[in-house]
């Protein structure tokens, strides 16, 4: 997945060297460097890719809304729900009343799936304690996925993703305690590697996301943003102004915004699944995307309200078939521009000499086949920097 090195930047008969979980080489096999190999594991003519990348998802949660999936099956759109105070806030109540325990053990069942997958990375967001207890309590539990299970984490703090009950009445009250007092709390005890925000007409206000933003950079933390989902809300430019990571979601996205994100560097973060499960109709501006220059990375946003999506090939597919990327296209978008979007472009997303031994071995006979299938099972093993596991 080197960029500008031919489809998919793909080797025949190549080879990986790795040493001390780092890729020490990359190439066609003829070129192997002399080495003394402890152990040498053959692929057995498999295509080998980078780890996959799961940039967004909100991995840990109590509960889960099928009751609500039912209701708008039966009509009830995603907003009505989140008024008459469901959505984000039925989540919220369930995580509140789990433990770190059980928090764990529900997170791990959804990250099978994204293992089985391919994901090495995934990205994991708070947002549904809204309060000081239970919004670390999320991050640590992401933080203890990281150390035990398996796979690379980088959290986000998203303490701006729905006013809880408690402050219906002063929402005023609630952004200060999330900018003033949750967001320095969790990052003083080193589990906030980004900062998100939910903005939109539902949730927050740019001028509200600007005051978090603010706060994230004074304490030097990168920021990322759900922004223009169900309707322009001017979340693209305010992802430019903030030089953001990423703009997730952008199906509402106009040329302007376009412009603000390829002019800052700011990655789009395509979420398939959400778009499927909303039955949304708006698709994000691709071919802006592509004329301006905007990398294009994709994702699950793994959630119980709009995307219950465990499978990274899955949105791949979604991905393609929703919003026509080429299976090419996609594939950065799991891999190279994914690791764009967690600020990881020194450490993974391709595999080359320097970069972390983070890579997914799949029975396919064409690399297209990872956005092709739906569903089935593809992967042959994973490695995390450079272990089996
Ligand atoms: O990415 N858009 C906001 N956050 C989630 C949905 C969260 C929920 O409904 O629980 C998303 O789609
Ligand atoms: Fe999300």
């Amino acid at each position: 997945m080197v960029e500008g090195q031919g489809p998919y930047g793909a080797i025949d008969d190549g080879a990986v060297l790795i040493r001390d979980g780092d890729i020490a080489f990359a190439g066609p096999r003829a070129d192997l460097p002399d080495h003394e190999a402890a152990q040498t594991d053959q692929m057995g003519g498999r295509w080998v890719t980078p780890g996959l990348i799961d940039c967004h998802t909100h991995l840990v949660f109590g509960g889960n809304r099928s009751g609500e999936f039912e209701q708008r099956l039966g009509g009830a759109t995603y907003e009505q729900i989140a008024q008459a105070g469901g959505g984000i806030v039925s989540t919220v109540a369930a995580t509140r009343a789990a433990s770190e325990d059980d928090l764990y053990a529900s997170a791990l069942r959804r990250l099978a799936g994204l293992k089985a997958s391919g994901v090495t990375t995934v990205e994991i967001k708070s947002g549904y304690g809204l309060d000081r207890d239970t919004e670390l309590r999320m991050l640590r539990v992401a933080r203890r996925i990281g150390h035990e299970a398996g796979v690379r984490v980088r959290t986000s703090y998203l303490g701006l993703h729905a006013v809880p009950p408690e402050h219906r009445a002063d929402r005023v009250t609630y952004v200060d305690l999330a900018v003033d007092d949750i967001l320095p709390a969790a990052h003083a005890e080193g589990l906030v590697d980004a900062v998100d925000a939910y903005c939109e007409p539902i949730a927050f206000s740019t001028a509200e996301v600007a005051r978090l933003f603010d706060r994230a950079a004074a304490l030097g933390l990168p920021v990322k943003l759900h922004a223009d989902q169900l309707s322009d809300g001017g979340g693209a430019a305010l992802a430019g102004r903030y030089r953001a990571l990423s703009a997730d979601h952008v199906e509402h996205t106009t040329e302007a915004g376009v412009r603000a994100m390829a002019e800052a560097g700011v990655a789009a973060v395509l979420l398939p699944g959400a778009y499927l499960m909303l039955r949304e109709t708006t698709v994000p501006p691709v071919e802006l995307f592509r004329t301006h220059g905007v990398r294009m990375a994709v994702a699950t946003d793994c959630n119980p309200g709009t995307s219950p999506v465990a499978s990274m090939t899955a949105a791949l597919n979604l991905a393609c078939v929703q919003f026509r990327l080429t299976p090419e296209e996609a594939l950065a978008g799991a891999t190279r521009n994914a690791a764009q979007a967690l600020g990881l472009s020194d450490r993974i997303g391709t595999i080359e000499a320097g970069k972390r031994a983070d890579l997914a071995v799949w029975d396919i006979q064409r690399p297209a086949e990872l956005a092709y299938w739906l569903g089935a099972p593809l992967l042959h093993a994973r490695y995390l920097r450079g272990q089996p596991s």
